[in-house]
């Protein structure tokens, strides 16, 4: 729809501006120009959070059936617009509100680890080799191979095809002094001129759907040297695994676009922790990745369709070794990447190393295991068994389809108490003005309305509680969490009727998947000796409130424990000790996966949970108590 006539957008509070074709939307435009606009949606006008501000409203095309569904009309009369619907027609100025902007998100980059004896599947040996003379005139490769053989016994040691090209010069260059890198006691992947043995360095990253965490790793002695992390770039295609997924079916230039951007974010993380270590990057041999079976495919530039269809099938699901110049990882050339296995198409690699960080495969205690996300995975079981499942959390947690909902970012509000005068307290991330609200936020309002009878059991407000903080608008009740003059947007923020009904669906989903596992494995509240919350929603929560809206199964709190980034952890695992790879190889098969929507008690289950806590008070001791109380 882009016509051939330049014309000129300033983008504030940014102050760029950039050249653009008429036609083209602002989401556009402000992504020529490097301004990055929030996208739920990848820009296809369902999410509403690429507001603008126009200050010259004839500047840009009319507005869409979206921008009336998704805007209020007195947001209309101010001058916004939703960045991917409106497209440029004559020159203008563009504010971004704080709302749309990305700010620094906090990502929860490690988690609980386990000491764990570094056994790396890399390994560096110095060799001296005897000179070439008439009487010995083998071959250099040869040479190497005696000299290693004599060392340590090899089974067809093979060497990678790059570095056997230059090793003529480097052993002669060095004097026939070399350091050979060898992987997984077969492959020679690096010869360096002299003793280089120190220099051992490996990467673990996990491969979040809306951040990358990674983690330089001395590989002689297992120890973290760095911690970096950046968001996923793939965001702006879409905050969700479908939309991403349907984007790169479209065209397979898509998914080498989706597939460059998550490479070249890895490539930027291991500069940053290079750089501020100063190591040099080369010497970095391996990388173990992981992250859910969508973000596996998509990194490995593999069609992720099928996945994404019922039955949902990934395209493989053992772990893979693949050279990192095969897919422009820039550490040593020869070195290798390593991707953990999958489980099932929505149980990626990263659930597999949260089973592996925490060791409930390996404890004969019953486990639950929950990686809240926006698939939330679950496990439950012990050495003996364990079966899992996904469930379809939505990202309402991380503020979708939340009217005022954010991530945990800067100026979220993150914790609310309600006093039983139906004041708010609240505690923003950061101690900034208030934005939002995050995930944690959410949990805490509806327990505290609850708490305080402003809404029931089926989450309805009451309307004939008596605060000005409640109100109507737009024909809809909302309570008010923050107003105006304490927030950072000047507007009011507050929680909905659709928003509360937004979480119940959001916590009904994960309870109903943690209630199917324990009835397929009859197992009660009482067989859990511990439950394990994962992911970066964990460790914000408020335990309590958590159970009072029936998010968690009813133990008591000193069995949660929150674990943090056990992805990471897992990774990280994987990459120091041949017998954790080992065994992560051995969680994805023994694993039992259940598909939820397959099973026939998945509706019921999920509809007695959307109440709060639960239709059954049976399942909820401790509410149940606390409600007769009240
Ligand atoms: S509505 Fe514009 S990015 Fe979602």
């Amino acid at each position: 729809m882009a016509s051939s006539k330049n014309l000129d957008i300033l983008f504030e509070p940014q102050a760029k501006k950039i050249r653009t074709l008429k036609g083209t939307t602002v989401f556009q435009a402000a992504k020529d120009a490097g301004v990055e606009i929030r996208s739920e949606c990848g820009g296809k006008g369902l999410c509403g959070k690429c507001r603008i501000i126009v200050k010259k409203p004839d500047s840009l095309s009319e507005l869409t059936e979206s921008e009336k569904r998704l805007l209020s009309m007195s947001e209309i009369n101010e001058g916004y617009r939703l960045a991917c619907q409106a497209r440029v027609l004559e020159d203008t100025v563009v504010v971004i509100p704080p709302e749309s902007s990305f700010e620094l998100r906090r990502i929860q980059a490690t988690g609980k680890e386990r000491f764990l004896e570094p056994k790396p599947t890399v390994e560096k040996i110095f060799v001296s080799l005897p000179k070439p003379s008439l009487s010995d005139i083998r071959p250099d490769y040869e040479r190497l191979l005696n000299a290693l053989e004599a060392i340590k016994k090899f089974e067809g040691l093979e060497i990678d095809y790059d570095v056997l090209k230059g090793l003529p010069d480097i052993i002669r260059q060095s004097n026939f002094k070399v350091t050979a890198t060898l992987w997984d006691e077969h492959k020679i992947i690096a010869v360096e001129p002299g003793n280089t043995s120190e220099e051992l360095f490996g990467f673990a990253v996990d491969i979040g759907t809306s951040k990358i965490v990674g983690h330089l790793v001395n590989l002689a002695t297992g120890e973290t040297l760095d911690i970096e992390s950046l968001e996923n770039p793939q965001l702006a295609y879409g905050e969700d695994i479908i939309t991403r997924i349907t984007f790169a079916t479209a065209d397979p230039k898509n998914l080498r676009s989706l597939q460059t951007l998550v490479v070249e974010a890895i490539n930027k993380i291991i500069n940053g922790a290079c750089k501020r270590t100063k190591k040099d990057s080369n010497k970095i041999y391996e990388i173990v990745v992981v992250g859910n079976t969508a973000m596996h495919h998509l990194f490995l530039g593999i069609q992720p369709k099928y996945m994404a269809l019922s039955p949902f099938t990934p395209a493989i699901k053992t772990r893979l070794s693949i050279k990192a110049g095969e897919l422009n990882l820039r550490i040593n050339p020869s070195g290798i990447v390593t991707v953990l296995p999958v489980i099932a198409g929505f149980v990626g690699a990263d659930a597999v190393a949260d089973v592996l960080a925490t060791g409930v495969c390996d404890s004969n205690d019953i486990s639950l295991l929950i990686d809240i996300g926006t698939n939330t995975e679950i496990f439950i079981g012990n050495s003996e068994d364990m079966l899992s499942c996904s469930c379809a959390s939505g990202p309402a947690f991380e503020g979708f389809r939340i009217k005022h909902g954010m991530k945990a970012v800067t100026g979220a509000i993150e914790k609310i108490r309600i006093d039983s005068n139906l004041e708010v307290e609240y505690e923003t991330i950061g101690r900034e003005k208030p934005i939002g609200l995050c995930g944690s936020a959410m949990i805490d309002t509806v327990a505290e309305m609850f708490r305080h009878k402003i809404i029931d059991r089926s989450g309805k407000i009451n309307r004939d509680i008596k605060t000005p903080r409640l109100r109507k608008s737009n024909g809809e009740l909302e309570f008010v969490i923050a107003w105006g003059d304490e927030t950072k947007t000047k507007k009011d923020i507050t929680v909905t009727q659709k928003d509360i009904r937004e979480i119940q669906l959001a916590k009904a989903a994960i309870y109903a998947g943690c209630s199917i596992l324990m009835k397929r494995k009859k197992l009660k509240e009482k067989d859990i000796a511990k439950i394990f919350i994962a992911g970066a929603f964990g460790n914000y929560l408020n335990l309590e409130n958590a159970k009072i809206v029936g998010l968690i199964p009813d133990v008591p709190l000193e069995k949660v424990e929150f674990v943090g980034n056990t992805a990471i952890v897992g990774a990280k695992m994987a990459l120091i000790s041949k017998e954790a790879r080992k065994r992560a190889d051995e969680i994805a098969k023994k694993v039992r996966y259940l598909e939820l929507a397959a099973d026939p008690s998945f509706e019921k289950e999920f509809l007695k949970a959307t109440l709060i806590p639960h239709k059954s008070l049976n399942r909820f001791p401790s509410i149940r108590r606390f409600l007769r109380s009240g």
